[in-house]
């Protein structure tokens, strides 16, 4: 087994530092390679994928990513900033499914800014369409009109395939949960999403036994705040996805809780928080690596197809939570509160 290890910028060479030290004491003879991507790329080589790095992640079975991008960055050429790499990766290994749990731990009912009575037994598994939308759509970019004003323009497009073998990935998943998918959409104004309910309903007919219910994404920002619980699967394209899985998280107590996996056909995948890099926070050992351990389990469980050590890494957070280690996004009166690298050190005690 071998793994690409990119830690990216800002906390992301910490979190991942964690997730590694969890990986280690697994002692399960995986094989790991660090490289740069991101700012980190940039850096290295002038690129935010550099092309070793991309070989590397080609030739490995699974990446471990913790995040990418940094404010200084953000004068560059849209083509060298951190997020392009992010995003050529994603696109490069086909990694179109990309599964965000919202898993509320009870430990932290309380952590959350819902009331408990709202969030306690939350489990939520948002499938994310990650190689087409509005991303990356084509035509895009900013021109200037016949009449001297600038232009942006940015396309939203999905074909038949792609909104199948997502629409196949959500389905599949629900099949082994409580068998309720909600498809998410704009049908009222968008055809694109017109479509992709069409093809959704399509797909229900091979999945007799789930229960298929749509919602306009608007509803569905506010029914996720509302009473969230409603919820088993929900699937959605990529920036609809990218919204709601942030919207999620905080149902959980904290973006830092929600690990996130990126698969292709095959279940090679990405595996990386759903947070960003935080560069405000970075290299202070105050972050939360708790969704990056908690992508190792993903990755143990979803390429690896080893659910026994997946559920080993998944409760040995829950048992250094239940010992009332939190870091400071998550911390209530009464816990004690851990840097990074404590929380990291927790998790593999627990282990
Ligand atoms: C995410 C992030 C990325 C996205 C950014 C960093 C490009 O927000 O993984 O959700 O928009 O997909
Ligand atoms: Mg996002």
């Amino acid at each position: 087994m071998k793994i690409a290890v990119l830690p990216g910028d800002g906390i992301g060479p910490e979190i991942v530092a964690q997730a590694v030290k969890v990986l280690n004491a697994l002692n399960l003879g995986i094989s790991m390679t660090e490289a740069p991507i991101g700012g980190a790329g940039y850096e290295a080589s002038g690129d935010p994928l550099p092309d070793a790095t991309l070989k590397l992640a080609k030739e490995s079975d699974a990446v471990l990513l913790g995040a990418v991008g940094d404010w200084k960055y953000d004068k560059l050429e849209r083509h060298l900033r951190p997020e392009r790499g992010l995003l050529r990766i994603r696109k490069e290994l086909n990694l179109f499914a990309n599964l965000r749990p919202a898993l509320l731990y009870p430990e932290l009912a309380s952590a959350s800014t819902l009331k408990p009575e709202v969030v306690s037994g939350l489990d939520i598994m948002i499938v994310r369409e990650l190689t087409g939308d509005i991303y990356f759509g084509q035509p895009r970019g900013i021109s200037k009109l016949e009449n001297g004003e600038r232009e942006g323009v940015n396309t939203m497009r999905y074909n038949e395939s792609e909104i199948r073998r997502i629409g196949r990935v959500a389905f599949d998943i629900a099949m082994k949960r409580n068998k309720k998918v909600c498809s998410v959409d704009k049908a009222n104004v968008l055809e694109a999403t017109e479509l992709w309910r069409q093809v959704m309903i399509e797909l229900s007919a091979d999945y007799p036994e789930v229960e298929l219910s749509h919602m306009y994404v608007d509803n569905a920002a506010m029914q996720l705040i509302r009473a969230p619980k409603q919820f088993d699967v929900m699937v959605t394209g990529n920036i609809f996805g990218d919204i709601l899985s942030d919207e999620a998280s905080m149902l959980t107590g904290s973006i830092g809780m929600l690990p996130s996996a990126s698969l292709d056909e095959n279940n090679k995948g990405m595996y990386e928080p759903s947070h960003g890099s935080a560069p405000d926070i970075a290299g202070k050992d105050i972050a939360n690596p708790l969704a990056t351990i908690l992508s190792v389990a993903m990755m143990l469980r979803y390429t690896f197809n080893d659910e026994a050590n997946a559920q080993r890494v998944e409760n040995a957070v829950k048992k250094a939570l239940a010992q009332g280690y939190r870091t400071a996004d998550i911390w209530t009166e009464g816990s004690t509160k851990v840097g990074c690298r404590a929380m990291g050190d927790a998790v593999v005690a627990a282990l």
